[in-house]
């Protein structure tokens, strides 16, 4: 199923086709894709080039961490993403490995890199959905992440499913409308508040 952004200018296709759907397909990954998706990450750019990411991911064959990792997960996301045939969790180094002070930014360089990875899937054909619905206490006590690390958001990869194949009533969600904000709302200039020039 495709659900394409509907743009009120022109944007590439890929960011159109990107979208964060709940039924995946029972396709698995090939290892090869795998490493090009976190090949995409390993390129985005990053406060100082501290590269702040970390993912720690299974795939479906890889039954027990695939099941962790969805045990790390709220209820109301594990119901969908269990189904998927990648999981996985971004995790940021809070502080500069160098200096070891405080890295304001790594949050922002976690997801630029998650951005990357989530294009180079859809140049591939595949999905993320990303979710800040996990416990992150545990997955810091299932996945020994070490201090000074916090786990950001998890995710799910896959080929795209069918709506129909999701539990309850899901698949109204999945074919809802797509929404955002308009332009005038978050692009600015001048002072706050002020829609950019160029809107108009
Ligand atoms: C950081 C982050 C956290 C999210 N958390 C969840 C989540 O816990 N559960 C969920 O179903 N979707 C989650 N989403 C998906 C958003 O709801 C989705 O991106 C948003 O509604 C826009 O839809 P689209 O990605 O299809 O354009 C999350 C997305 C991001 C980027």
């Amino acid at each position: 199923m495709k659900k394409p952004a509907a743009s009120d200018h022109p944007i590439h296709e890929l960011l159109r086709e990107r979208w964060s759907p709940r039924a995946f397909s029972d396709k698995p990954v090939s290892a090869d894709t795998l490493r090009s998706l976190f090949e995409a990450a390993r390129w985005a750019p990053s406060s100082s080039n501290e590269q702040p990411w970390t993912f720690i991911v299974a795939t479906k064959n890889d039954h027990a961490n695939h099941a962790k990792l969805v045990s790390a997960l709220v209820e109301s996301n594990q119901v969908w993403a269990k189904n998927a045939p990648v999981v996985g969790i971004a995790v940021s180094h809070l502080t500069f490995a160098r200096s070891g002070t405080p890295n304001r930014n790594a949050f922002y360089d976690t997801g630029a890199a998650m951005a990357d990875l989530t294009i180079e899937a859809t140049s591939q054909g595949l999905l993320v959905h990303q979710m800040a619905g996990f416990d992150s206490h545990k997955a810091i006590e299932l996945f020994l992440i070490p201090t000074g690390w916090e786990p950001i958001a998890a995710f799910v990869i896959g080929y795209p499913g069918d709506p129909h194949s999701l539990p309850g009533n899901l698949w109204e969600r999945e074919l809802a409308p797509r929404t955002r904000k308009p332009l005038k709302d978050f692009v600015m200039s001048g002072t706050w508040g002020q829609p950019a020039a160029f809107l108009k």
